[in-house]
């Protein structure tokens, strides 16, 4: 596979002007360990990030939780003043203690101050694209009505500091409340080859011509390990995390990748996956996967 590749094509956000490869990137890799303080080698996160620009990428996932603060002030040191077409997509609804655990933070002056926070560390007058990221039981999702810190949102985007609106790690229920209260461009949920849960609302979400765009589309912290996928990598003369997000890109069209990497050369192997075709059978054995048992999915 040559590294020239055109990212899988691209998709535009519903009702913007905004059409992002859909190979993109996730910056939550270049904080410190557990998410939380500098990286060891801040140069080599700058390096990645404008590997990322060179690349092509036009479509960067970040928050100011991540780091906290951090990640986005070395998206700021790397690229700014940023490139005409990149779309940097934020999320708002969690604030990070000391301790480095994971707190909701819901109210009006806290999703206020995250959209503030993420405007000054991003340097930019306005965000692209902000998810209200709920914070369910465990953190997971769960049910229960966004109305009100969506509402809270909505009044930023209508003062101008937010362009787009998008929610993270939510039910159909939950988009279907939301759509009453603001137009949703994008659904930022786990899903990956092992983790299928959102089959049906990603399909609903294509119809809809809304973008779903899959966090740990590689694993997250536990990365994917797979006997098929490393046999199915070694028949392509992959790796099987290309084979993973192939899979995703062949998946559905509205699904947008955003692999986190510290790593140029994870960071350059991810992208040539838009080389990849999976042959039919290769995609029916990477489904077989799913069809499994949870716990026998990685082996
Ligand atoms: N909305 C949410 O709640 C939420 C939650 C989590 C994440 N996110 C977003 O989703 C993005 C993606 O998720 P993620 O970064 O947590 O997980 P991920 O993309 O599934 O996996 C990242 C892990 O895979 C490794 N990796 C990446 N490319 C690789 C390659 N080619 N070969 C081998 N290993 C590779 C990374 O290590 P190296 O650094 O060594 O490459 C890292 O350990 C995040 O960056 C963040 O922007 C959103």
């Amino acid at each position: 596979m040559s590294l020239a590749t055109n990212l899988g094509g691209s998709f535009t956000l519903p009702n913007t002007s905004l059409p992002l490869k859909r190979i993109g990137y996730g910056a939550m890799q270049l904080a410190g360990p557990n998410v939380m303080g500098a990286p060891r080698d801040v140069d080599a996160a700058v390096a990645v990030l404008r590997e990322a620009i060179a690349l092509g990428i036009n479509h960067i996932d970040t928050s100011d939780f991540y780091g906290p603060h951090i990640t986005n002030q070395i998206i700021r040191q790397a690229l700014h003043p940023y490139p005409e077409d990149l779309v940097i997509v934020t999320k708002v609804g969690a604030r990070r203690p000391e301790d480095g655990s994971w707190v909701p933070a819901m109210s009006r002056q806290e999703l206020t101050d995250a959209v503030h926070d993420n405007l000054r560390n991003l340097g930019l007058d306005a965000i692209d694209v902000v998810n209200l990221r709920l914070m369910g039981d465990g953190h997971g999702t769960s049910e229960g009505s966004l109305a009100e810190p969506l509402t809270i949102l909505a009044d930023l985007k209508q003062q101008g500091l937010i362009r787009h609106l998008g929610l993270s790690n939510v039910t159909p229920t939950q988009l279907a409340e939301a759509q009453t209260i603001a137009e949703i461009v994008c659904v930022q949920n786990q899903y990956n080859v092992a983790h299928r849960e959102d089959d049906a609302f990603i399909d609903d979400l294509t119809q809809q011509g809304i973008a779903y765009v899959p966090f740990f589309p590689l694993g997250g912290f536990t990365p994917l390990q797979s006997s098929v996928l490393e046999s199915t990598a070694k028949s392509l003369n992959a790796t099987p995390m290309q084979v993973a997000l192939a899979w995703l890109l062949q998946r559905s069209p509205n699904i947008l990748l955003i692999p986190g990497t510290s790593s140029i050369e994870h960071l350059r192997q991810n992208v040539k996956a838009a080389a990849l075709q999976l042959p039919q059978q290769t995609v029916a054995d990477l489904n077989a996967l799913a069809a499994k048992p949870l716990a026998n999915r990685l082996s």
